[in-house]
């Protein structure tokens, strides 16, 4: 492979000399592709990650020709010992990749007649690399599916840990990012819990529709030997095989909904990560975050900056583009496969990099964080967040209709931001003044401990809702801790 960082050269030859041909697919050629259209064409750098997709894959396939009388089982025992040599030589890293034999199946194929002669060379009957390489990167991106799914609901157990912890502690609940209502911590972070249970939702769906073997697609036509598709299908997990060859090998369809799923969870974590910057800025100080999730500054000696929080912010950046990069790809693009869907792989596998380590930094920092109580209620302290409890009153015990009482409401909220205080800090005659029926009961309702706990509806912040929801939670979405 050419090294993109060496100097220039002045020889010629370094961009237009041939390579020997290829022993897979030479047979028509005369000489061997340039170094530069070796260097486009070759896809081993990225698709070495499909290794183990490839090894089952292949495995699968001899197994089905054996049994279908394709091959030998003679050919197939052999063909099975290689393959386990060579996922053990990759996975100790003493496999040499080679960029000549442009992707990881030629790689592990060529691999394959070296270790074991013969037989390596009929493991190809009754296959091609179009069905073989949609069908590693089905099982890869299914593999993927199911490691997010399980870190995600890992980040649920930590979030329904802490919402636990602080099912009472109030905070300014904001619309705007105005002051709005008083909230509990607790009740907040469950919010994300339902937003990353969508998110599974999501994986999940995606993955049944995945589950399709197109092993035995071939180039795009099927093929002429009596192979058992289902077979292949059962072997590799699969629910079935795909209905349709062209289909099967045109479609990427599964890589486009892993990364719109992600795309979404991205963002969903990028709002987390933003409020988790929000609270432990020291404007807000609604949370510290330790050593471990911060670093300081070179020049500053004060600072702890939180960057991991930015650093997952900023993920969904790299995934939607991965997103859009991969429609684009294949927008337009006629049956069945062209080598534009080699360009597939690499945003899936960054895509799935940054969403991994974003889910294992939000769920570390979940965990980190420790909420600073009495800044959260000091902040409800300011902007009257018990204002609408005021008009509650009003229309319950007075029987004022919710306009007028709002409109009340909003009165008293002006003296008592002309005398720059509290809405409990005004006198009941202060209030009277206003409307004149208001009686002693009002000021039950206008503490904020009083109006997180009156909001019992389902779903709502009161404490003891919160506490219900989470055990809810947990059942619901199979979280035993
Ligand atoms: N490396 C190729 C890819 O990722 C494998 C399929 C090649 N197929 C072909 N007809 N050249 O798409």
């Amino acid at each position: 492979m050419t090294d993109k960082d060496a100097a220039p050269t002045e020889n010629p030859a370094a961009t237009t000399g041939r390579q020997t041909k290829s022993s897979i697919w030479g047979g028509r050629f005369s000489s061997g592709p340039s170094e530069l259209m070796q260097e486009i064409n070759a896809s081993i750098d990225y698709d070495k990650r499909l290794y183990r997709q490839d090894i089952a894959g292949s495995k699968a396939h001899a197994t089905m020709l054996a049994s279908c009388g394709i091959i030998s089982d003679d050919d197939r025992a052999a063909i099975h010992r290689g393959l386990d040599a060579i996922m053990d030589e990759i996975a100790t890293g003493n496999f040499t990749f080679s960029a000549a034999l442009e992707d990881i199946h030629m790689n592990i194929e060529s691999r394959l007649a070296e270790l074991i002669g013969e037989p390596a060379r009929r493991l190809h009957t009754a296959r091609s690399r179009n069905d073989q390489v949609a069908t590693d990167f089905r099982l890869w991106v299914r593999d993927m599916m199911d490691s997010v799914d399980a870190a995600l609901a890992e980040l649920q157990t930590v979030l329904l840990q802490r919402a636990e912890e602080h099912a009472d502690t109030l905070m300014p609940g904001f619309t705007h990012l105005q002051t709005a209502q008083p909230v509990t911590f607790g009740f907040h972070l469950m919010a994300y819990v339902e937003m990353f249970g969508r998110d599974r939702g999501r994986f999940a769906d995606a993955r049944k529709r995945l589950n399709e073997s197109p092993l035995g697609a071939a180039a795009l036509a099927g093929t002429s030997f009596p192979i058992d598709r289902h077979m292949t299908a059962e072997l590799l997990g699969f629910d079935r095989p795909t209905a349709n060859a062209m289909d099967a090998v045109s479609d990427r369809d599964f890589a486009v909904e892993f990364l719109a799923a992600a795309a979404l969870c991205a963002v969903h974590m990028s709002r987390l990560a933003e409020e988790i910057v929000i609270w432990c800025s020291d404007r807000f100080g609604f949370i510290t975050l330790s050593d471990a999730f911060t670093t300081g500054s070179s020049i500053m000696p004060q600072k702890r900056n939180p960057d991991a929080a930015e650093l997952v912010r900023a993920k969904p950046g790299r995934i939607i583009g991965s997103l859009n990069g991969l429609l684009i790809v294949l927008k337009g693009l006629p049956l069945a496969y062209g080598k534009d869907m080699q360009e597939d792989k690499e945003g899936v596998f960054d895509a799935a990099d940054a969403l991994t380590i974003a889910i294992a930094a939000t769920a570390g920092m979940t965990a980190d964080m420790q909420a600073v109580p009495s800044n959260m209620r000091a902040a409800l302290t300011k902007g009257f967040p018990t204002a609408t409890d005021l008009a509650d009153y009003l229309v319950r015990d007075l029987g004022m209709p919710f306009r007028e009482a709002h409109h009340v409401s909003g009165s008293i909220v002006a003296i008592a931001a002309e005398r720059g205080c509290d809405l409990d800090a005004l006198s009941l005659e202060d209030m009277k003044a206003v409307e004149p029926e208001i009686t002693a009961d009002v000021l039950a309702v206008l503490s904020c401990e009083a109006a997180a706990s009156m909001r019992l509806s389902h779903g709502g912040t009161a404490p003891d809702e919160v506490r219900a929801r989470i055990t809810e939670a947990r059942q619901r979405y199979a979280l035993d801790t």
